[in-house]
């Protein structure tokens, strides 16, 4: 395919592309469940009106635009509070989960270089860990070491200590996983790593814009903040359950000094000091300013509202799925995000007429489960979709054999 020769015209672009969409997954009807975190109309036209503004700005140089300077440090500063950091903590905002999560795997890994010595460094985390662990590690060149789970599908805290060794620079733990929705054992893995004197990350991609409120709500979280001695970085995703369009995260350090780690300088070239926190170097301004503005349009009690309607829906589907005789929930995922399994029948064949009804479920592997991430807006869906899964699992036929697929 080559530019065409001669421009189209404005309205036949955007008829074509309403066109293409239309093969898109239906996330307004609420059949997806992972990827978008619709929670609200009025949220998606104060995100609409956000991006809008900031559409052509450039987030490379804050000195150009210093609108997007206050907005992000607000933003960085919004959420350490929200996850209890110390008045000492700060961070930045980044693309997304795994930015985020290579820039706190580069803090571990020059941290280790500095105060160690070390020439090779490992990073540990659990076999739930999210593949951005593993992609750091590839990029970062250290070697990823996988820690096994147990019973519970938790990290297994005495096997993360027998794989500790003097390369160590970091260890990671999840709030709560992306495959079951658990919560790891953070309090005892991050104690572990500050007896071996190395960094430790929080990954609460997932459940740092939803914990806090949960908490806030009365109901009893497991510690993962930055309340947990040992925890020296987190991450927290503002585009899943901060509510924001895509291009949204922080990484936070529980003392701002590490930032150098995490942070690159250059200036040996003609075009002079090149600093930067990011991994990329032009960025867009748009998910700064649409950040900004859901935090401060939802505020606390937007937040914990979101969070209630959340916890209801995946309550009443948590439910509908452990009343199906034939199906179980893996482990015991803490509110939003949950797998399920069976037994008795072929679980992807069940998920083979869940496609065919149009709901797409994401199959995994090791074990075998279709995959949920709930959002709010799901709580206008649940009946009928615990009513088609009934269905599916009374009338399924053989498995087609379609893969496990993240992305
Ligand atoms: C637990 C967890 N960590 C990290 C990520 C990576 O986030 P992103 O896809 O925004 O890079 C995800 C994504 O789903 C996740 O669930």
């Amino acid at each position: 395919m080559k530019i065409p020769e001669t421009g189209r015209s404005k309205d036949e672009l955007i008829a074509e592309m309403k066109q293409r969409k239309r093969a898109d997954a239906d996330w307004r009807g609420g059949k997806t469940w992972s990827l978008i975190y619709p929670a609200g109309e009025d949220i998606d036209e104060v995100l609409r009106e956000a991006n809008n503004l900031y559409l052509f700005e450039n987030a490379l140089n804050p000195f150009r635009f210093p609108s997007l300077r206050e907005m992000e440090s607000d933003v960085v500063s919004m959420a350490a509070t929200m996850l209890n950091g110390s008045p000492g903590a700060g961070g930045a905002m980044t693309s997304g989960g795994t930015e985020s999560i290579i820039l706190a795997v580069k803090t571990a890994r020059n941290r280790a270089r500095e105060n160690k010595g070390l020439d090779k460094t490992e990073l540990l985390a659990p076999v739930s860990a999210h593949p951005a662990f593993a992609k750091a590690a590839e990029l970062l060149d250290m070697e990823l070491k996988q820690v096994p789970l147990d019973k519970d599908l938790r990290c297994d805290v005495a096997a993360a200590a027998a794989l500790i060794n003097d390369n160590t620079a970091l260890l990671v733990g999840s709030a709560p996983n992306y495959p079951h929705g658990i919560i790891d054992p953070i309090p005892e893995l991050a104690g572990l790593a500050a007896e071996h004197d190395i960094s430790f990350h929080t990954d609460a991609c997932v459940g740092g814009f939803l914990l806090p409120f949960v908490e806030k709500l009365g109901y009893e979280v497991p510690p993962f903040d930055f309340r947990v001695p040992g925890v020296t970085t987190m991450s927290a995703d503002i585009h899943k359950y901060g509510y924001c369009t895509k291009g949204a995260s922080v990484v936070l350090h529980a003392d701002q000094s590490n930032l150098r780690f995490q942070s690159f300088y250059y200036d040996r070239w003609p075009g002079g000091v090149y600093g930067s926190m990011a991994m990329a170097g032009a960025r867009p301004a748009a998910p700064i300013a649409a950040a900004w503005a859901v935090m401060n349009y939802l505020g606390e009690q937007g937040y914990m509202k979101q969070a209630q309607r959340l916890k209801q829906t995946a309550q009443q589907i948590r439910e509908g799925i452990e009343s199906i005789p034939e199906l179980h929930i893996w482990g015991d995922p803490f509110i939003s995000v949950m797998a399920f399994g069976s037994q008795s029948i072929d679980i992807m064949a069940v998920g083979d007429v869940m496609d065919d009804k149009g709901w797409h479920l994401d199959r995994q592997s090791g074990p075998n489960a279709l995959h949920m991430m709930i959002s709010p807006n799901h709580d206008r869906v649940a009946g009928r979709f615990l009513q088609d899964l009934r269905e599916a699992v009374k009338a399924h036929g053989k498995s087609k054999g379609k893969e496990a697929r993240y992305s």
